[in-house]
C-alpha cells in the first residue's frame, strides 16, 4: 500500500499542495480527482519523487521513500504514467519498453511476455517509433513501460485524456486485473466521472492543493461532485 502524510510542497515560493494526507490500499483503485490546476499532477510527482516535498511522508508497504530521488523510488516499487504519455518519439515500440525495465531489481533485462499480452497491439508495432503511434496506442505503451518495471504501485495521471472510448474500456479492464491479480496498489488521476464510478474504489478530491473531500467511491455525493468536480 502507498501512504502519503503530511506533505507540503511549493514551487518557489507558491505553495502548490497543503499538508496532503491519503492512504491507497493494495488490491484496489484509488482515484485522485479535482478541477484543471489543483495540484493533481504536482501531487504524482511528489510521489514518485520527480519533484521532491519540503515535508511529509511517503512510504511503499511501510518503508519511507520520501528522502530517496525518482530512480531509487522507481527501484522501491513506484511507476509513473505521466500525463501527455511522455513517449520517446524516436526509440521503437521494444526500446521504449525496456526503459522501463531499468526500475527493475531482479535484474531482468528483457521485456516481459506478460506485459506484451496485455496490449497486443504493441506487439504488432514493436518495431514502430513510438512518435508514430497513435494517442490511445502511445498511452498503451506508457502503461506498458511502467510495468516492465514490475512496479507494487503504479500512479497513472489522466490516462483517458484525448482517448477514443474501446480504448479507454480497456485500458480500464487491465487496471482492475492488475489490483485484482497483482494486488498492485493504482492510484489513478481522472477527470471523467464515469470511469472513475466503474473501475475504481476510493476517492479523494483535491481543491487549490488541499484534499477537500474522500471516502469510498460507492459514497461519493453529487453535492461534491457539483462543488468541487463541475466546470
Ligand atoms: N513547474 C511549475 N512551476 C510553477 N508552478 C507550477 C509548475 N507546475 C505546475 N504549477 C502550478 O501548480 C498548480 C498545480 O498544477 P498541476 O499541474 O499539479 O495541476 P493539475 O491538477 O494536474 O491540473 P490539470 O488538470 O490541468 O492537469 C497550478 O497552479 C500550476 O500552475
Ligand atoms: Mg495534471
Amino acid at each position: 500500500m502507498l501512504e502519503v502524510t503530511g506533505l507540503n510542497f511549493h514551487y518557489g515560493n507558491v505553495q502548490a499542495l497543503y499538508d496532503i494526507s491519503m492512504s491507497m490500499p493494495s488490491g484496489q483503485i484509488t482515484c485522485v480527482m479535482g478541477r484543471n490546476g489543483v495540484g493533481k499532477t504536482t501531487l504524482l510527482k511528489n510521489i514518485m519523487g520527480v519533484e521532491s516535498s519540503t515535508t511529509g511522508r511517503v512510504a511503499v508497504d511501510g518503508a519511507d521513500v520520501a528522502a530517496l530521488p525518482a530512480n531509487k523510488r522507481a527501484r522501491s516499487g513506484l511507476a509513473l504514467v505521466p500525463q501527455g504519455r511522455m513517449i520517446f518519439p524516436k526509440l521503437s515500440v521494444m526500446e521504449n519498453m525496456k526503459v522501463g525495465l531499468s526500475a527493475r531489481t531482479d535484474g531482468v533485462k528483457t521485456v516481459p511476455t506478460d506485459v506484451m499480452d496485455l496490449f497486443p497491439i504493441l506487439k504488432t508495432f514493436a518495431n514502430r517509433n513510438g512518435g508514430d503511434l497513435s494517442g490511445g496506442q502511445q498511452q498503451q505503451l506508457a502503461i506498458a513501460r511502467a510495468l516492465c518495471g514490475n512496479p507494487k504501485v503504479l500512479l497513472l495521471d489522466e490516462p483517458t485524456e484525448g482517448i477514443q472510448p474501446n480504448v479507454i474500456q480497456m485500458i480500464g479492464e487491465v487496471l482492475q486485473m492488475l489490483a485484482k491479480t497483482r494486488n498492485m496498489t493504482i492510484v489513478l488521476v481522472e477527470q471523467y466521472l464515469d470511469f472513475v464510478r466503474e473501475i475504481t474504489q476510493n476517492f479523494y478530491v483535491l481543491n487549490r492543493g488541499r484534499v477537500v473531500a474522500a471516502g469510498p467511491t460507492a459514497e461519493l455525493s453529487e453535492d461534491v461532485v457539483t462543488q468541487h468536480l463541475k466546470v
